[in-house]
């Protein structure tokens, strides 16, 4: 039974830390200690958090209300949960965490960034050399972009390693967001060669604004702030022995650099496209070596 009146409860409200702590002890011996520890902080911070605010009956419904709009809109090929976290940092927040845990002992390895809602799974290998670009628009510029994975503590060059990469074209969307782009336009698998190169052909990116029909974006409205993502490539490197790799880069010329509406940029993953003189097929090169840590290190 809740507890009511007892000491420390708020001026507004009679349900306090005890309350609380009744809600937290309501869970029975068997659950698991870490879901413990994390149920025991996420109820006292919801807690504190009504009472801080002194939430109401209708502002906590309206939050149910976009929780459940979240839902009723995912599907493979959205994720709007994943977007309300993007926009309030957690996305960024969490992987900053759990790079930083996982790396502590390394230094000088690529920095991470968010994965983002557009990750595919079933991304096919194409040979190193070739285009991502299926569609090229009218309005894109072709980049040949190439670089070495290297292990980040001896500099050896890491053979075999798979790079998944994947973006958005010109129009701001990827091809699962778009009918008029081919299935698996823009996206790929490359591996390394023998000295842990990789090569491809793909747009330079351009910013984009995050999808404007759904809870994430009427919350960004709401607060008063721009969809916009700065241009950016997103990369997963996968080799065995080393700790998987999700991140992304940054045109550093792009206008959103310091203003990622998912706070994901970190300046080191900001990359420099330079005029291409190898070739008509690019108008832009771009040179990105990738440096892993092995697991365990
Ligand atoms: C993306 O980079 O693809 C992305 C990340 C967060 C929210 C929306 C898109
Ligand atoms: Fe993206």
């Amino acid at each position: 039974m809740a507890a009511n009146g007892q000491n420390g409860a708020d001026a507004a409200t009679t349900l306090g830390p005890e309350f609380t702590k009744e809600v937290i002890n309501s869970m029975g011996p068997n659950t698991d200690p870490r879901l413990r520890e994390i149920m025991t902080s996420l109820i006292g911070h919801l807690h504190d958090f009504a009472r801080d605010v002194r939430l109401t009956s209708d502002e906590w419904l309206a939050g149910v209300n976009m929780i459940n709009w979240a839902g009723q809109m995912s599907n493979e090929k959205r994720n709007e949960g994943q977007l309300i976290c993007d926009i309030l940092g957690m996305e960024s927040l969490v992987d900053d965490i759990t790079y930083t845990a996982a790396t502590k002992a390394s230094s000088n390895l690529t920095a991470s960034a968010i994965l983002g809602p557009f990750y595919r799974e079933d991304h096919p290998v194409r040979q190193n050399g070739t285009t991502i670009s299926f569609d090229t628009p009218k309005d894109a510029q072709v980049a040949y972009m190439h670089g070495r994975v290297t292990d980040a503590a001896t500099g050896k060059p890491l053979a075999n390693a798979e790079i998944d990469i994947w973006q958005a074209s010109t129009n701001g969307l990827y091809e699962q967001q778009d009918p008029d782009q081919k299935d698996l336009n823009l996206r790929g698998k490359f591996i390394t060669d023998e000295e842990g190169r990789y090569a491809l052909y793909c747009l330079r990116p351009t910013p984009y604004p995050l999808p404007p029909d759904g809870p994430a974006a009427q919350m960004l409205r709401a607060m008063d702030r721009h969809f916009y993502r700065p241009a950016h490539i997103h990369f997963l490197v996968r080799v065995p022995g080393y700790k998987q790799l999700v991140t992304q880069i940054f045109d550093r010329d792009c206008k959103y650099l310091e203003n990622d509406t998912v706070f994901a940029v970190k300046p080191e993953l900001a990359v420099e496209f330079k005029p291409r003189k190898g070739g008509p097929e690019a108008e832009w090169d771009l040179e990105y070596d990738i440096k892993l840590g092995a697991t365990g290190a």
